[in-house]
């Protein structure tokens, strides 16, 4: 087929998911814990007390998941790995059932003519490992290390793409430093020894990667801002541009080889574990960089103080918001991947994750009418497309999330799926936006 929708005939249409939102089976076939088991099971810190345990049933159901990508035609589906099932204690040799599952969760995608993207860490860390200190601690990064080469020698043959983390910025920050996600830890030292340790995890697996001579690409997925001026005023610009340092720069100055930025370095230097020679390793560029976009913040500048230093301070907004209360900002994507593309040398660009929960209310038949949804995806599909004529790299789009599933520390009230859960039997029961997607993936346009 020759596309005439504005994208090209080669874009990657796919969905996106992450073990623990999705798998359940925690007892599984030699499942190590992972620090999101515990922090579920600590009241207290997950909405009405929900946990993963069960999940979307996925461990069981991924049938049913593959032939719901089946019938979107989706040609990838970006899926994560739980690092326990592998190694249940986070080192040495791995459990056979897990990589088993994998195993034939790849193959059957293959069969299904879906590429398996494969996200090596989206967030369940070994709870051994964090009882050694976690992302704070150095001895992480190898072990993180160690747990890719596997993957690489197990399953270099059938995949593809690799990323290796999914959003350092919120395992550092929101895990070490803010504790709404596991560990749960309230501690800027931790949070800062961390963001290291995962530059450091990524830089590793990737010339481990490399060092394999596997033909596929290695990647990274950030969840980066471009934040936004509350107003013209020199001092909001400046606090912008000093925002997007945490959410951004950090990550991609060393990926690209230029080091931390020098104001983050002049605040919080002194916290960062850096040995001789781990620039060089993080600073070697992926082959390609994933972007997850989600809403756009806005900026305005107050006085510092010690728990706000940089002196940046969000402001109020006139968009409509989703039910995570974010902004609804589709124009923003498009900056981002302006900015992005303007600042770094990213030849290859993927959104590997964008979608919206809404109070999804299913008719009588069970079906989901989220006209809502579909309007969010029309519109961040728009910026996609105009993101492409402006000869940004973009080279493809996962939608999160195929399926309703469990939102963190939200639990499962949030709900970004095209896909529906019946909340009794878990039946598969696909929204409208479902049809929406698959039509936009047939070429049918927005
Ligand atoms: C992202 C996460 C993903 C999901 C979405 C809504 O930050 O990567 O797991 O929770 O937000």
């Amino acid at each position: 087929m020759k596309r005439t929708d504005g994208f090209p005939d080669d874009f990657i249409w796919g969905c996106a998911t992450s073990s623990y939102q999705i798998e359940g089976a925690t007892h599984e076939d030699g499942r190590g814990v992972s620090i999101w088991d515990t922090f579920c099971h600590t009241p207290g810190k997950v909405a009405e007390g929900d946990t993963g345990d069960i999940a979307c049933d996925s461990y069981h159901r991924y049938p049913e998941d593959i032939a719901l990508l089946r019938e979107l035609n989706a040609n990838a589906y970006r899926f994560s790995t739980a690092w326990p099932r592998i190694q249940p204690d986070g080192s040495g040799k791995p459990n056979p059932k897990g990589l088993a599952y994998y195993d034939t969760l790849v193959d059957s995608l293959l069969e299904a003519g879906i590429e398996p993207w494969m996200q090596l860490y989206h967030w369940d860390l070994p709870q051994a490992l964090e009882d050694r200190g976690g992302w704070a601690n150095r001895e992480t990064a190898f072990r993180f290390q160690e747990f890719a080469e596997i993957m690489f020698a197990h399953f270099g043959d059938r995949i593809t793409h690799y990323s290796s983390l999914n959003e350092p910025w919120c395992s550092a920050y929101l895990g070490y430093r803010e504790g709404v996600q596991a560990p749960g830890k309230r501690d800027r030292v931790l949070a800062n020894r961390a963001v290291h340790h995962l530059l450091l995890a990524h830089g590793l697996a990737q010339k481990s990667y490399r060092a394999t001579g596997l033909s596929g690409k290695f990647g990274i997925v950030i969840n980066p801002g471009r934040q936004r001026p509350a107003t013209a005023r020199p001092e909001d610009y400046a606090a912008a541009e000093i925002a997007s340092i945490e959410s951004t720069r950090i990550w991609l100055d060393p990926l690209y080889g230029r080091g931390y930025p020098a104001l983050f370095m002049q605040y919080f230097g002194a916290d960062l574990p850096i040995v001789d020679g781990d620039m060089e390793i993080i600073g070697s560029p992926p082959d390609f960089l994933g972007v997850n976009y989600y809403f756009e913040h806005v900026v305005k500048a107050v006085p510092a103080d010690e728990r706000n230093p940089f002196g940046v301070a969000l402001a109020d907004t006139w968009h409509e918001k989703t039910a995570m209360g974010w902004d609804i900002v589709p124009e923003g994507m498009l900056r981002l991947l302006r900015y992005i593309a303007g600042n770094w040398p990213v030849s290859n660009l993927y959104v590997t994750e964008n979608g919206a929960a809404f109070d999804d209310v299913p008719d009588a038949d069970g079906v989901v009418h989220d006209k809502d949804r579909i309007e969010y995806l029309r519109a961040h599909l728009q910026a996609c497309r105009d993101a492409i004529a402006e000869g940004i790299p973009l080279k493809g789009y996962f939608l999160w999330s195929l399926l309703d599933n469990f939102e963190w520390a939200y639990g499962y009230r949030k709900r970004f799926g095209i896909v529906r859960l019946h909340p009794e039997t878990l039946n598969r029961i696909p929204k409208k936006s479902f049809y929406y997607y698959r039509d936009v993936i047939a070429g049918c346009g927005l």
